[in-house]
């Protein structure tokens, strides 16, 4: 691991999730970018004090030497170092699993998609949201044509904490990554979110938007980047389609909610309520559809425990881990990419991430005007 050290918010959740399915072990990290907290953070974990690194090149290539190197490395630094440790690992012959946004610049993200196939590299990217059974279930069900063709989609992801007094401070604004460009990327609440609700209603929905017309807007004083996003989006089938993003969302914890409208049916997904999918028929009534009861075989394979027993974000995130975990064995093998990690996000989802910031920050520059996304 590289990020994720003592005090990081997702580094933790991410060894949770790897070790989920007995797929993988945490050996090395490379934990922090200040050297004692690295080191104090890998003892914690009880690494092998030689695999606790103080320097994630240093790591890439210590690894690479090993007979009993590492397989993959997962990435869970701010958004700049994405990129640069990402390159560090796949030169290495190492596999990534990599946290969101793919990185700072459109540029880099092509770069490291072009590497990832050069070296077949597994590079899986955490869109945490793509691995709830529900999520893979309403994907299915699109593309079985079970709702029609998509008319309309309607995607939130809304969320308070920028809004504390504590985040507000002129302090939080000038010190934490999250508001520094040079480490966040161009974008704020638009990259951190935004790009999960982008990815997620792609996903569901099997289509991409032509183009979008977007507004940023920062509610907090002094603040560089957006707090706040909203975006009309139009696609090639003639489909309309709505996403906000927030970050100052009063009274919202992490309420990520889709619907996707068909000719013949709608469907309506809340992150919150991940055991659940509403399928509502044109003229009919709602049918709640729950996991482990639904048929289908993407459901199933995202499923661990029985109906009834609720699952949630760290099995939505170990999904993740799994899937990739199936891929890195079959690519040892020598054997085809397995069909049932197809629901994978990848280096290439994350590429399309960047060009959806670059379109959201050239509409807004222009004034809010309609532009094209480019594929
Ligand atoms: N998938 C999700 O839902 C999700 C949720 C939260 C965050 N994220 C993403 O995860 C990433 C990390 O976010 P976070 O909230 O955990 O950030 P954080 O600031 O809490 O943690 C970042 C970690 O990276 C470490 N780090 C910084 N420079 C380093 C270096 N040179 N070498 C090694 N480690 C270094 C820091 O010491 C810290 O441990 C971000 O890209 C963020 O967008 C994704």
């Amino acid at each position: 691991m590289v990020g994720g050290g003592d005090g990081a918010f997702i580094g933790a959740v991410h060894r949770i999730a790897a070790r989920l399915d007995d797929c993988y072990e945490v050996v090395a990290g490379a934990l922090s970018g200040n050297a004692e907290r690295a080191l104090r953070s890998g003892t914690a974990l009880r690494l092998a004090p030689e695999r606790c690194y103080t320097d994630f090149r240093a790591m890439a290539q210590a690894e690479a030497a090993r007979a009993d190197g590492i397989d993959a490395v997962a990435i869970v630094t701010p958004n700049h170092l994405h990129a640069p440790v990402a390159t560090a690992f796949m030169e290495a012959g190492i596999h990534v699993i990599c946290d969101k946004p793919l990185g700072i610049s459109t540029a880099e993200g092509v770069a490291l998609a072009a590497l990832a196939r050069d070296r077949n590299l597994v590079f899986a990217l955490t869109h945490t949201y793509t691995g709830y059974p529900m999520v893979r279930h309403a994907r299915e069900l699109v593309a079985s044509g079970a709702i029609g063709d998509v008319r309309l989609v309607h995607v939130e992801y809304a969320q308070d904490w920028m809004a504390e007094a504590a985040m507000q401070s002129d302090e939080f604004q000038r010190t934490n990554w999250h508001n520094d460009p040079a480490k966040a990327g161009p974008t704020g609440c638009t990259s951190d979110i935004g790009t999960h609700a982008f990815h997620l209603v792609g996903f569901v929905a099997g289509m991409q938007p032509s183009e979008l017309l977007a507004e940023l807007h920062a509610f907090t004083p002094n603040r560089t980047l957006d707090d706040h996003v909203q975006v009309m989006l139009r696609y090639p089938n003639g489909a309309r389609g709505m996403l906000w993003s927030s970050q100052m969302a009063t009274g919202c914890e992490n309420a990520l909610k889709l619907r996707v409208f068909g000719t013949k049916a709608s469907l309506a997904f809340d992150q919150e309520n991940p055991n659940e999918l509403w399928l509502t028929p044109q003229g009919g009534c709602a049918q709640r559809l729950t996991r482990g009861r639904v048929v289908g075989a993407a459901a199933e394979h995202a499923t661990r425990v029985p109906s009834g027993h609720p699952e949630g974000y760290l099995e939505a995130f170990a999904q993740l881990y799994r899937d990739a975990a199936a891929r890195i064995h079959a690519l040892k093998a020598g054997l085809p990419v397995p069909e049932e990690t197809a629901d994978l996000p990848t280096v290439d989802d994350g590429v399309a991430g960047m060009r959806f910031i670059d379109a959201v920050l050239a509409s807004h520059r222009a004034g809010s005007r309609w532009t094209a996304l480019e594929r």
